[in-house]
């Protein structure tokens, strides 16, 4: 923990003033906070606090009104959504965004194709090169398929896996655009016990095994707790603390806006779980 957060010069993320309305709706409210290259950021806060809406600011879904997020040291504001999945960011959504009549491997696949690329035309043409790139492509996803535990599953259609291994699946194929940061919304929704034990365990070894910086949006503040170096808490678009684990579980603003009174005792807000 202590070594991932030790180079501080200059943070992988840094999130400055973002302000991001929809109509009369105030999504994000000027929150700043950074993440240092291999910290896990865990980011909390009850539904509506614009979690999701800056994960969208990140992938350049959004377009922001204020504020700079600078990724690696370049603005984000300067690039495309393609050049910012080249940049290395990578993510899963709070609803399974996967191709279901496709199969795992071919899921899985797509994501290589933000760096395994030749180009529309040489790909059409098969011109030289494009083998090769087919075979690295493979071989890539075949590799996450394995140490995701989905090798045995490549051959078949994405809808008709469980909800959980459909994750892992989604999971993988973010994981296939080479991200050095991953970005997962709300991962353990929909998991069962047995699926949520291996979440957390799965998260802490991708970020050694692949050198990861990970942003984690989650309600499960076992799972919150357990992974994340540092916590920023949103309420309402705004940032209401941020710090260790422990110190933001015990932060009053969080435990009135989110966690209620128990949580400094029990291990999950009353609510935790819910989508
Ligand atoms: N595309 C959108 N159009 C209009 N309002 C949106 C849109 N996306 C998010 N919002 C609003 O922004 C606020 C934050 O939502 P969201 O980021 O989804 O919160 P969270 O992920 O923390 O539950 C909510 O009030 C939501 O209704
Ligand atoms: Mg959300």
């Amino acid at each position: 923990m202590v070594q991932h957060a030790s180079h501080q010069s200059q943070p992988l993320l840094r999130i400055e003033g973002i302000t991001l309305r929809f109509g009369g709706i105030v999504a994000l409210d000027g929150v700043s906070f950074d993440v240092q290259a291999g910290q896990i950021c865990g980011l909390i806060g009850p539904n509506g606090a614009g979690k999701s809406s800056l994960f969208n600011c990140l992938s350049r879904l959004y377009a922001w009104q204020a504020g700079q997020i600078t990724f690696g040291g370049q603005p984000l504001s300067a690039l495309t959504r393609h050049r910012v999945a080249c940049l290395g960011l990578g993510r899963t959504f709070q609803n399974l965004a996967l191709f279901p009549s496709m199969t795992v491997a071919d899921n899985v696949r797509l994501g290589t194709h933000s760096h395994v690329h030749g180009g529309f035309v040489r790909d059409a043409l098969r011109l030289p090169g494009v083998r090769r790139r087919e075979r690295q492509a493979d071989a890539e996803a075949g590799a996450l398929m394995e140490l995701l535990d989905l090798s045995g599953v490549a051959g078949r259609r994405a809808a008709d896996l469980p909800f959980g291994t459909q994750k892992r699946v989604e999971l993988a194929r973010a994981l296939a655009c080479r991200p050095r940061l991953l970005m997962l919304d709300e991962p353990a929704c929909g998991l069962n016990h047995e699926e949520l034990e291996g979440l957390g365990t799965l998260i802490l070894s991708l970020r050694e095994r692949l050198a990861l910086t990970v942003l984690l949006v989650e309600h499960h503040m076992g799972l919150v707790m357990r992974v994340s170096d540092k916590v920023v808490a949103l309420n309402f678009g705004r940032k209401i603390a941020e710090g260790t684990p422990r110190a933001v579980r015990s932060h009053p603003e969080v435990i009135r806006a989110y966690l209620g009174p128990q949580a400094q005792e029990c291990e999950e807000p009353q609510h935790a779980g819910i989508a």
